[in-house]
């Protein structure tokens, strides 16, 4: 799959019968038939193959979602692919589908705050009970395991702070405990990390982000194995989480060049962090020095890194990191990432959901950078011209 993966991106989904490129656009909510025998033959199909693309309700998708599907399942390598309006729909459906009041959950402590606020604080609600681990030390993952334990949620690297854990060894944690677990691979994407392969039950991209690549789309996909899909299934139809067409197409429209477009962010991002790396006052977060405990986990798991990464700048003048960033001049300010453009923002993680186990310094400020597809030496010149803010 891998050598032909950027082949594959290009060829796939072919329209030979409207003799288009890309598969049109099927906008539906009733899907006609033209008999009663016409409607049960294609229920008999969808209960015999329930991953087939076959529809009776536009709620279930068009032959445009089901493209996206399948494309992202042969990317996954995974038994099938859901698809929700927001890439956060796939973090709540792969929470919800497997778990009950009464169970508890493991999740790392670095995750995306969303997913933070939903598992810290919402799930208590319905008496489903979250602990945190610490992504560097899994004995605090082990430590947290009772019988009541259903999922362990991963989000890799961490959210901001940019911590790679040991995959394969959550795995087999998981795997030994009879745990099931979920990623969230929206930094790596399955260019990078395939986690289904690796073991894991369910993984989860925003699709808002690398893989539409042009920030103006939102959507995300949930791609489970075998074992997790009729739970997954069952949730998908209660929940009524349904991708629209539009976006679909939008979304396979970015994917033909997903590689070509995270082969120049991993290139931009590493001149960047080369550049950066030279600063005493700065702390990158990305995997680029190579004797880390980071870049090792990197390494191990992932055959490439994506244009997103932080920077701790270390100074007692909070307002002057913030001045770095208004004066950039090439980076835009705003949420999301994985568009073509770079952006930079600067995060208040003490004010961000409380961590159990981060370690940040008062007198260090966290920077996010986004590194798009302009030219490298034109990010560089601009960061640097902006340094001098730094006091
Ligand atoms: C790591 C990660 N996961 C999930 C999401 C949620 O995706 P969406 O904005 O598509 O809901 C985000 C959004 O920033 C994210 O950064």
């Amino acid at each position: 799959m891998s050598n032909s993966f950027k082949t594959f991106l290009k060829h796939t989904a072919k329209d030979f019968h409207n003799q288009s490129v890309n598969p049109p656009i099927v906008r539906a909510s009733t899907i006609i038939f033209k008999s009663m025998q016409d409607i049960r033959k294609m229920q008999n199909k969808a209960k015999k193959n329930p991953t087939g693309g076959h529809f009776d309700y536009g709620r279930q998708g068009t032959s445009t979602t089901h493209i996206l599907q399948q494309i992202l399942s042969k990317l996954e390598e995974s038994y099938h692919t859901f698809l929700t309006p927001t890439g956060f729909g796939s973090v709540f459906l792969s929470i919800f589908s497997v778990t009950r009041p009464g169970d508890e959950i493991i999740v790392a402590d670095p995750v995306y705050n969303p997913t933070r606020l939903l598992s810290q604080d919402f799930l208590k609600e319905f008496n489903i009970k979250t602990t945190f681990y610490d992504p560097h030390n899994l004995k605090t993952l082990e430590k947290s395991i009772t019988k009541k334990t259903k999922l362990i949620f991963v989000e890799n690297p961490g959210s901001n702070t940019f911590d790679f854990q040991d995959l394969g060894k959550i795995v087999s944690i998981a795997k030994k405990n009879k745990i099931l677990t979920a990623i969230d691979n929206t930094w790596g994407t399955p260019y990078f990390l395939k986690p289904i392969k690796l073991g894991f039950d369910m993984s989860i991209v925003s699709a808002t982000k690398y893989y539409s690549g042009h920030s103006d789309v939102m959507g995300g996909s949930l791609a489970v194995n075998k074992k997790v899909f009729n739970r997954v299934q069952m949730a998908d139809r209660v929940t009524g989480l349904r991708l629209g067409p539009d976006d679909a197409y939008l979304i396979t429209r970015g994917l033909r060049t997903l590689d070509v477009r995270l082969d120049r962010h991993r290139e931009n991002a590493k001149k960047i962090a080369g550049f950066l790396s030279k600063f005493k006052n700065i702390k990158l977060l990305y995997p680029f020095k190579k004797d880390s405990y980071n870049f090792r986990m990197w390494k191990k798991y992932y055959s490439g890194a994506s244009g997103l990464m932080g920077i701790r700048i270390k100074t007692k003048n909070e307002k002057s990191v913030i001045k770095f960033v208004n004066n950039l001049k090439l980076f835009g300010h705003g949420y999301s990432w994985g568009g073509f453009e770079s952006l930079a923002l600067h995060q208040n993680l003490r004010e961000q959901g409380k961590r159990s186990y981060l370690k940040l310094d008062k007198d260090e400020h966290l920077v996010r950078l986004h590194i798009g597809l302009e030219d490298p030496d034109d990010l560089i010149a601009d960061i640097k011209q902006s340094m001098k803010h730094i006091k």
